[in-house]
């Protein structure tokens, strides 16, 4: 879907969450949401939380789980993705805490693959993502999926391209400060959700959309699995449109 302003899929996007949240509070079922950082997904939480604070939209039945974080990495660091989704979303709307989750940048090496085995096992037991929100790298990446990753993956440890830590240089004021590694959650983990979104905003995304979009299916480029996803929409704006 093809918006004029990046503004504009953004409110789409949260409109689509606002209705089944509503769906679901009607049911008196739990609505489970994936939910992305970077610059992609701001203003569709800034939707949500005017949502909220406007139209009284509640969050106690929803669930979230991020796809990513860096490896290692404190919560209360600038670069944290708890920092993040704190900030933008959750500091902001009525969710409760116990419901949040988000890959745990500070668990020691040995445990990470436990960890991440029990985080799938917690999106499972909830019946499984109802929407997952994505953004999309350079590289082609979704959360931290590099070229390379296996379209069965799960959430695992990964180590991060190196045009992916170039671009997070400026969060870090230089590349050689960026994590070497992240925790992720696999393209396998993604395909698993019901509805899946990707957000991609302005000219300098319009290359590797088109990769993804209309390329062939391979893992040099993650985000094209997608393609074979039962229900994923692209959210684009005119300008990261322009290369299809
Ligand atoms: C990071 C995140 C991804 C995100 C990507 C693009 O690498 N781990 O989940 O999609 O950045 O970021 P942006 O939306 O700022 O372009």
């Amino acid at each position: 879907k093809i918006f004029n302003t990046s503004e504009d899929g953004s409110v789409h996007v949260a409109r689509e969450i606002a209705a089944l949240i509503k769906t679901r509070q009607k049911e008196n079922k739990p609505c489970v949401l994936g939910l992305a950082t970077g610059s992609s997904p701001t203003r569709l939480y800034a939707e949500l939380v005017k949502m909220h604070q406007k139209d009284g939209l509640s969050f106690k039945n929803v669930y979230t789980f991020n796809l990513d974080e860096y490896y290692p990495m404190p919560p209360d660091a600038l670069q944290s993705y708890v920092r993040f989704m704190r900030e933008h979303l959750f500091d902001h709307i009525d969710i409760p805490k116990k419901n949040i989750h988000i890959p745990d940048g500070t668990i020691a090496k040995e445990d990470v693959a436990e960890f991440c085995r029990s985080y799938e096992e917690k999106i499972d037991k909830l019946g499984g993502l109802d929407i997952q929100i994505l953004g999309i790298g350079r590289t082609g990446h979704i959360g931290f999926n590099e070229p390379g990753s296996s379209e069965k993956s799960l959430t695992r440890l990964v180590t991060l391209d190196q045009v992916t830590r170039i671009d997070a240089a400026s969060d870090f004021f230089g590349d050689e400060n960026v994590p070497r590694k992240a925790i992720t959650m696999g393209v396998g983990s993604i395909m698993k959700a019901n509805k899946v979104y990707m957000m991609a905003w302005g000219e300098g995304k319009a290359s590797v959309i088109f990769k993804a979009v209309e390329g062939p299916i391979s893992d040099q480029i993650p985000s094209s699995f997608l393609q074979k996803h039962r229900d994923c929409t692209v959210i684009l704006d005119d300008a990261s449109s322009s290369g299809l």
